[in-house]
């Protein structure tokens, strides 16, 4: 069933991100172009949809087929759990065993938002979703598409990202196509992700919250939040643990469930991706001019993604018969808007095929961290302990 091919329907959902329709529109909207996928994802069919982080491929939980569909229309390895999307906060809790304080406060304050919990998992959610890890992650996406979808289902969602496995995640409908087309029935198109890394992955299923991915939400915001509502755990620098969690920070094993994919490569372009490496920007670009004197200039392609400051520089310093393919994500340094090209900017160096992909660098703080990651997890890093 998972092998024959499908006629895949993209559904536009895009005018429901307009704010300026009305609100009888919008339900009416809502009612025409999402009761079609949403019926299908209650009954049993694969559906990618819009979030705002990447675009993800869903699966009602208790349709045991479909979930197992994800794992083989992503050639994704089955010992890595799903994350389950529910379209309320009132769908929480019924996925959990127990929900402390801590969840509490942090689905109040960041839910819905960019941020996955890791709690002990409840009967209900079934052994393939968490890949049979006594936890679950759970996310409520916000992205005015993807909730009307998840309450017009009203079943809880398993979803990862919607591209098939080790590649970048889609930010656009155009990469779920370009990934899925022929493997699923419904694409729903709501327009561009506006953050563009995934979320946040925090645990809570044993001692002091963790990052065990950082994405959408930063470290700090998580702290602060806890602070103002004056969380405490008896640990000792539990605070420094959080704000380190998830950038390579080493925590001893036994004090954290293990992150399944840390094991595999991520995030990654055909072409081989280079961090731009350097003391200053003009340190960077003799780096950069370095690499490409040594290797074969004439018979490679060379893509490049920074700013378009920084790419000037590069060109006007390169020798004339170098093929550089550049993707800028705006003017001059910008972490927000790097953050949300990179897949992007990672996918069209590819498909211009560039062999070698040089990209720029932030420092590994604030939302930072969520790039840095993704950036080293796309150059074949595996070491630090997140996926
Ligand atoms: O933003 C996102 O999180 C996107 C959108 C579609 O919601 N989803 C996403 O899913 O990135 P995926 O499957 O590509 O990544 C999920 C990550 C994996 O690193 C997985 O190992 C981890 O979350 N994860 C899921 N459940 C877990 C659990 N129970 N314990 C530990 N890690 C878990
Ligand atoms: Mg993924």
């Amino acid at each position: 069933m998972t092998n024959r091919i499908k006629k895949t329907q993209v559904i536009n959902a895009k005018p429901l991100v307009e704010h300026k329709i009305s609100k009888e529109e919008r339900d009416q909207l809502t009612e025409t172009l999402l009761t079609a996928p949403a019926t299908a994802l209650a009954n049993g069919e694969v559906v990618a949809f819009p979030t705002e982080t990447v675009y993800g491929l869903g699966a009602n939980i208790n349709c045991p087929e479909a979930v197992d569909e994800i794992f083989s229309i992503k050639g994704r390895p089955n010992d890595n759990p799903l994350i389950v999307h529910v379209g309320t906060k009132e769908a929480i809790k019924p996925l959990v065993q127990s929900f402390p304080e801590v969840a509490e406060v942090l689905v109040e304050e960041l839910m819905p938002g960019p941020l996955t919990l890791v709690l002990p998992r409840s009967d209900i959610v079934p052994d393939n979703v968490t890949a049979g890890l006594d936890t679950v992650g759970i996310r409520m996406p916000n992205h005015p598409v993807t909730r009307q979808l998840l309450i017009l289902a009203d079943v809880p969602v398993a979803a990862p990202s919607a591209n098939l496995s080790g590649k970048p995640s889609p930010t656009l409908a155009e990469h779920v196509v370009h990934d899925l087309q022929g493997k699923v029935n419904f694409i729903v198109d709501g327009g561009p992700c506006q953050v563009g890394v995934e979320s946040t992955v925090l645990d809570l299923s044993s001692g002091p919250p963790l990052i065990l991915r950082p994405g959408g939400v930063t470290a700090s915001s998580i702290l602060r939040c806890l602070e103002n509502h004056h969380i405490q755990f008896p640990q000792r620098d539990w605070q420094i643990r959080l704000l380190h969690s998830g950038s390579g920070y080493s925590v001893a094993d036994h004090e954290v469930p293990k992150s399944p994919g840390m094991k595999y490569r991520h995030y990654a372009p055909d072409g081989i991706v280079k961090i731009i490496e350097g003391n200053d920007r003009s340190e960077c670009i003799t780096n950069i001019l370095k690499f490409i004197n040594e290797s074969n200039i004439k018979d490679n392609f060379y893509g490049i993604f920074a700013n378009q400051e920084f790419i000037d520089e590069v060109k006007a310093r390169l020798p004339g018969e170098t093929n550089l393919i550049q993707y800028s994500y705006g003017p001059v340094p910008d972490i927000r808007k790097a953050t949300h090209e990179l897949f992007a900017g990672l996918r069209f160096l590819d498909e211009h095929s560039a062999k070698w992909i040089f990209v720029e660098t932030f420092p590994d703080q604030g939302i930072g961290t969520a790039y840095m990651n993704r950036l080293l997890k796309a150059s074949g890093d595996t070491s630090n302990r997140t996926e």
